[in-house]
């Protein structure tokens, strides 16, 4: 009982924190870009994320105006990605050398990276917006809500849409 308690405790990463804004059926993007633009939220995400590394796929670094300030970007490719901090090119490898630290490591999205970390992450701040987006052709991967701890940080609404920022914590 003990042993696979522990074994439990060391697979799961305890600082790797998922970040993302979504929609009522967990849309997350619509042709490479952003559904939600909620000001509120941009800097919530900036408050949260900043001075930490932040690990994102290819695709949302290209969707980016620019490298984001006052944080380690981290760019996950088959290739070496031009103005990124850092590639990485063996996620697994990635994952396995940094599941102990203590840093908290922000995952960014899009929607391939985040379910690849899903199940290493501590940590989901989910912005959820109670709007559905018909279009949306990415989307946040489903979990199960009875594995975390719900808190929730604030609830606001902006340009007529009602959002709240949760945060998910692993039991
Ligand atoms: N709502 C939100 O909070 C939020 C946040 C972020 C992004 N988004 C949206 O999400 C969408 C982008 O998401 P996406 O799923 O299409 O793309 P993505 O996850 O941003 O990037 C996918 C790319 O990452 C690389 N990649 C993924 N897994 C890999 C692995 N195991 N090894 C090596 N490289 C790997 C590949 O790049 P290469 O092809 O270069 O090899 C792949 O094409 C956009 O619409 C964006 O606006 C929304």
């Amino acid at each position: 009982m003990k042993t696979s308690a522990l074994s439990k405790c060391q697979l799961r990463s305890k600082m790797f924190s998922i970040i993302a804004a979504i929609g009522k059926n967990k849309e997350l993007g619509h042709q490479g870009d952003l559904i939600f633009h909620i000001k509120e939220d941009m800097k919530y995400f900036r408050d949260t994320t900043n001075g930490h590394k932040v690990v994102m796929g290819r695709k949302t670094w290209e969707s980016l105006p620019g490298k984001l300030p006052n944080r380690k970007n981290i760019v996950v490719s088959c290739h070496p990605v031009e103005g990124a901090d850092f590639t990485i090119t063996d996620l697994e490898e990635f994952i396995k050398q940094n599941q102990n630290t203590d840093e908290e490591i922000f995952i960014i999205g899009g929607g391939m990276i985040y379910t690849s970390f899903l199940d290493h992450a501590k940590n989901l701040y989910l912005t959820e917006i109670d709007t559905a987006f018909r279009d949306a052709d990415t989307f946040f991967p489903n979990f199960d809500q009875t594995k975390y701890t719900k808190t929730i940080i604030k609830k606001g609404s902006e340009n007529d849409l009602n959002y709240t920022f949760a945060k998910y914590t692993k039991k």
